[in-house]
């Protein structure tokens, strides 16, 4: 179900974090898939990687800079890969994005791309510093050229 994809995961930035079928359920009316489902896996994508570097639970306090280059077709296998990309004192700014699968010709495509900000939060919901740990990135990975389906 969930081919592997080697090109796009020698250029695309960051680690892979989710992958999942776009399913007739998440489309719109026009027959796409529907913009606040891609929205959601790419949440869950970074708080992945937030959680890893937080060492705990982080909350979702920032989305910024999406951009939707192309449509999510139903059936397309979406992979959302995700780079730490600043470090503060509780909160973690990812960069993820989204590339799709397009079965029917085999071919991979950037379709969304944004940066959400994270931060550490302890049981009660309040924030905490983050732990020790690698610095942060000197800055915003540099976006690579995608395809065209
Ligand atoms: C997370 C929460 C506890 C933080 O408490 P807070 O008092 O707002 O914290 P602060 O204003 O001091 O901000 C904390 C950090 O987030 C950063 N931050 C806050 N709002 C931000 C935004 N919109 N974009 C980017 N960064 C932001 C601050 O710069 C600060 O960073 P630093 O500590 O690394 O310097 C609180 O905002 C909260 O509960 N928000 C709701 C979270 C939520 O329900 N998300 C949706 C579901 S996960």
């Amino acid at each position: 179900m969930c081919p592997s994809d080697p090109a796009v995961a020698a250029v695309a930035q960051g680690d892979l974090a989710i992958k999942a079928l776009a399913m007739p359920r998440d489309s719109n009316p026009g027959g796409d898939i529907f913009g606040g489902w891609i929205l959601s896996q790419m949440d869950v994508a970074g708080a992945i990687m937030a959680g890893v570097r937080a060492a705990g639970r982080v909350a979702t306090v920032g989305i910024e800079a999406m951009s939707f280059h192309m449509p999510v077709r139903v059936g397309d296998v979406v992979s959302c890969y995700a780079a730490v990309t600043r470090l503060g004192t509780t909160s973690i700014t990812v960069h993820v994005e989204v590339w799709a699968l397009r079965r029917a010709k085999g071919v991979s495509v950037k379709v969304t791309e944004g940066v959400f900000t994270y931060v550490a939060i302890d049981a009660a919901g309040g924030k905490r510093s983050l732990p020790p740990g690698p610095p942060g990135p000197p800055g915003p990975p540099v976006s690579p050229a995608s395809q065209e389906a």
